[in-house]
């Protein structure tokens, strides 16, 4: 069955089921304290918490959904057979007055059992059983039991695997019973006692993660009951394809096979002789696709961090394999392939990844020379002096701050050596150097704040700047490049402020460029047209939507078509107003422009 027939297929049950279909939030999640979306209930947080109406903010308490997932803690671990950086989350949810453990387990084998065919007698679940005052969770092995699930087949653990802890410090949680297949005794290493969790062989997969969300974990670390039930599940998506396909890894599925495949094509060597090497070069640049389609750009801290990280772990394998010059293309355009009818937004930044990974690959090639020069000569001066193999946290640091070493790089160079790193001692060097970059770093998202302004002078005022900065966003993407992103916008009665992605100071001179480019759109005076239309068909026209706001289903867009060179200059999502014509704007002006973060540039603007 193919990887998208099985999404299909969850999805599809799941709605005939009665849930509602929740399309997938982004990788970057509302919350800026969060750095990645790391499961499918992380949109519905705040709903499950009971702090929102999931009738009001989703349409429905019972839903479903196919979620984008970004994890770091693994990164060091792919390579190996199962281990992603991106992957995908199936997932139900009944949120509040709905269904509770019957129905979710009932649910889970079904669609296991007579969906996708595999053999209830393949399958093995956990439970909780009991601990930190929280009681066993004797339901469930009723419940299963029930279901035709044989009581030696239900094995009983604690917190650590049976808990789902809430993706922040406080939130959601509760105990979970957890689906595993067993994939035979080939996989297994013959100990009486093998079965889920084992800890010699990966004989039992886990698939299904149902978590029974009965607490929310507070800020004193108390476990207090929430005031309405939920269900949560987790299905890690590549993990049930390579089951479905009968693969031993995921890299030989179909969602990742044509990768491997054109990897083997730019390379002498073959995928049988190097499989950690291709795989790294794959999930790497699979990672790096989604992440920069969302706007982040390769950067020394935070999100930016963890692509340059694995772009450049990507181009060092790639170097290992010997691929050929812009070996990158093809793997970036494969991975569109297999991913834009689900999510589009990898196609509409195909060529600004594409861009984005080339100056990455450029700027690392001119540092890694050098570094490596740098890191063998630290190595020698070691030997020579007979001190010990280890390289220390500042050496770290600073063939990281001077070559743009990631540590991790300079950990696998040393170890292929025989030396070990100072992790710990790099970490607080990495600390301090946060701190600093961090004063004066504010990041604010605001909203364009009309709704609070009463007075109709302050209200046209408002709406002016408002319109001016869709124009403004419209001209810097025609000066600085396509791949700028809005990162946020603030209006009051004196000025506009917008932030954007974007890795320099923008010039003097390409300032005026923008200025000149606004004024000249305002003279010409365009008309301002507003259409309502469901959001996936605004972006498919290429609508510019704005990656930290929710949208409902049906959305309004305002164009300015500029009839003299028959081009549309700017297309936005947004909820209004704006003025009819660009000439009631006057004449627009910039007054600063200055840093607000990392790879964040800020313009402020007025109008006179
Ligand atoms: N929150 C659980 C998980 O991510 C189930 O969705 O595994």
């Amino acid at each position: 069955m193919k990887s998208e027939e099985i999404r299909k297929r969850f999805l599809d049950f799941f709605k005939e089921k009665g849930h509602k279909i929740i399309p997938s939030s982004p990788l970057i999640p509302a919350d800026s304290t969060v750095l990645f979306t790391i499961a499918g209930m992380q949109q519905f947080n705040s709903a499950l918490a009971g702090e929102e109406d999931p009738l009001e903010k989703f349409g429905s308490r019972i839903l479903a959904s196919c979620q984008k997932c970004f994890r770091t803690i693994d990164i060091e671990e792919v390579g190996n057979d199962t281990h992603h950086t991106f992957f995908e989350m199936l997932g139900n949810w009944s949120i509040g007055k709905g269904y509770f453990k019957e129905k979710a387990i009932e649910y889970a084998l079904e669609f296991f059992c007579d969906v996708l065919k595999l053999e209830k007698d393949r399958i093995w679940v956990t439970i909780f059983k009991g601990e930190k005052g929280i009681s066993k969770d004797e339901d469930s092995i009723q419940i299963w039991q029930e279901n035709g699930i044989l009581k030696e087949r239900i094995k009983e653990f604690g917190m650590e695997d049976n808990f789902w802890g809430p993706v922040t410090e406080t939130g959601p949680c509760g105990p979970c019973s957890e689906i595993y297949f067993d994939r035979g005794e080939d996989f297994g290493c013959g100990d009486k006692d093998c079965g889920p969790n084992c800890p010699n062989c990966q004989r039992f997969v886990e698939l299904w993660n149902l978590v029974f969300m009965e607490y929310n974990k507070e800020r004193d670390g108390k476990y207090v009951k929430l005031p309405k039930k939920n269900i949560d599940t987790g299905i890690g998506f590549e993990r049930l394809v390579t089951i479905l396909q009968n693969k031993e890894s995921t890299y030989e599925t179909d969602l990742f096979l044509p990768l491997i495949q054109r990897a083997e094509n730019l390379s002498d060597k073959t995928y049988r002789k190097d499989k950690k090497s291709f795989r790294i070069v794959v999930d790497h640049i699979r990672g790096a696709v989604f992440l920069i389609s969302e706007g982040v750009f390769p950067d020394n801290l935070g999100r930016g961090y963890v692509l340059r990280r694995i772009l450049r772990r990507s181009i060092k394998y790639a170097k290992v394999l010997g691929l050929k010059d812009y070996w990158y293309v093809p793997l970036i355009k494969e991975t569109v392939k297999i991913y834009e009818k689900i999510y589009s937004e990898v196609r509409r930044k195909e060529t600004d990844i594409i861009s984005v990974v080339q100056k990455e690959e450029e700027k690392f090639k001119r540092t890694l020379g050098k570094g490596l020069v740098q890191f063998e000569k630290l190595l020698k001066t070691k030997i020579k002096e007979q001190k010990s193999k280890i390289i220390e946290g500042k050496e770290v640091f600073d063939l990281y701050q001077s070559y743009g070493f990631p540590m991790e790089l300079t950990k696998e160079l040393a170890e292929e050596k025989g030396f070990k790193v100072d992790k710990k001692g790099f970490q607080k060097k990495f600390k301090q150097h946060q701190e600093i970059s961090r004063i004066g770093v504010k990041k604010k998202f605001g909203g364009h704040g009309i709704e609070k302004i009463g007075i109709e002078e302050e209200k046209k005022k408002i709406i002016k700047l408002h319109t001016a900065t869709h124009l403004l966003q419209a001209a810097l993407r025609q000066i600085l490049g396509k791949e700028i992103e809005q990162k946020g916008s603030d209006i009051n009665m004196e000025r506009l402020r917008f932030d954007f992605s974007y890795n320099r100071k923008v010039t003097p001179e390409e300032i005026k460029k923008v200025e000149d480019l606004v004024n000249q759109k305002i003279k010409k005076d365009l008309e301002v047209k507003e259409k309502e239309m469901p959001f996936e068909r605004a972006i498919n026209s290429g609508a510019l939507s704005f990656f930290k706001e929710k949208y409902p289903d049906v959305v309004k867009v305002y164009t300015i078509f500029d009839p003299e060179i028959a081009e549309i200059f700017s297309k936005e999502i947004c909820g209004g107003p704006h003025v009819k014509k660009t000439s009631e704007l006057g004449f627009f002006q910039i007054t600063k422009e200055e840093s607000s973060g990392v790879s964040t540039r800020r313009i402020k603007a007025i109008l006179k």
